[in-house]
């Protein structure tokens, strides 16, 4: 990131006012879009980075395959516990994935995607989920293709925006699906997903009489999602720990937005 030359910093200013330009039409987009268009991405964007000290990235030209994959590795919230582009830094348990490409084979890649890794009884910290039974196989190899191609930045990734300044619940229904929620609980938290060899043999629904009878507290609510659930080996799904990951904040307005629901 250092400046070493006076020609390099003009040639960096103009790149540098349109990447300020676009996050202010991020912003401003996002503000006018607010709840009910989060699967829609903003088409102008064109670089990865969005937050402070960020420069535009390249646009680097990927196959299909390893697209799919960076798009995939956002939906699942990979981005949320690794890092954007698997830079890490966003809690200490999680490691960076920029150079597993290189350390791992293509087999144990998608074994830790498919079985996760690290969960115990009563963990205190994130652990690596277990997706076999919610992510298809095209999709795992995807992930892996973007994982072993270094986690290029793909246009067009940027995960979901909370709107700030709007209340608690349209954050949290931004946040429920920026972390991937949805991707187990359903839309609206309808459930179905399947977890086949779970005794319910489907992901819970996050809605609902049965759910709300169970979970009467927002103590018992914020207490599962901070510490997850794990209800058994994979390929059992569980629910993930997000202590570290989600702050108090956040998990207040996951549960907002999840008392509106049916
Ligand atoms: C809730 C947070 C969380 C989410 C979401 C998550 N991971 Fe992880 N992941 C972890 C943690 C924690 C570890 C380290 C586990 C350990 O070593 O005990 C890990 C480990 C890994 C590893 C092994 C890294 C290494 O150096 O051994 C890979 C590969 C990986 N994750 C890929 C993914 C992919 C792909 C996704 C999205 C489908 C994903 N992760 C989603 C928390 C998460
Ligand atoms: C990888 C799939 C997965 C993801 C992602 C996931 N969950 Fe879960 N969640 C589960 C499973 C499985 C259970 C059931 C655990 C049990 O029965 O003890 C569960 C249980 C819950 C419960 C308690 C409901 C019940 O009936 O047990 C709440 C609340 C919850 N999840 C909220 C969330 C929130 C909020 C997010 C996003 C930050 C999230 N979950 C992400 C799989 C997931």
């Amino acid at each position: 990131m250092a400046d070493d030359g006076r020609s390099r910093r003009e040639a960096r200013i103009l790149p540098a006012l349109i990447g300020a330009g676009i996050a202010v039409a991020i912003a401003v987009g996002v503000l006018a879009y607010a709840a009910g268009h989060y699967g829609e991405r903003t088409k102008t964007v064109t670089t990865q980075a969005t937050g402070p000290g960020a420069t535009p990235a390249p646009t680097t030209r990927v196959s299909p395959q390893v697209a799919a994959g960076a798009h995939t590795f956002v939906q699942f919230a990979c981005a949320q516990c690794h890092g954007l582009d698997g830079r890490g830094g966003v809690d200490p348990a999680v490691p960076a994935l920029k150079s597993v490409g290189q350390t791992l084979t293509i087999a144990q890649l998608k074994h830790i995607i498919d079985h996760g890794l690290g969960a115990s009884a009563n963990p205190k910290q994130p652990y690596m989920p277990v997706w076999g039974e919610v992510i298809s196989k095209t999709q795992v190899a995807d992930l892996v293709a973007y994982i072993r191609a270094g986690l290029p930045a793909v246009t067009g990734t940027q995960p979901v925006s909370v709107p700030a300044g709007q209340g608690a619940a349209v954050a949290g229904a931004a946040l429920y699906v920026r972390y991937g929620c949805v991707n187990c609980h359903g839309p609206n938290g309808l459930g179905g997903v399947p977890n086949p060899l779970s005794a319910d043999k489907t992901i819970p629904p996050l809605s609902g009489g049965d759910f709300r009878g169970e979970f009467n507290t927002d103590a018992k609510i914020a207490a599962v999602i901070r510490s997850g659930s794990v209800i058994g080996r994979a390929p059992i799904v569980s629910m993930p720990h997000w202590g570290g990951i989600l702050s108090k904040q956040q998990i207040a307005e996951l549960i907002a937005y999840l008392k509106t629901l049916k």
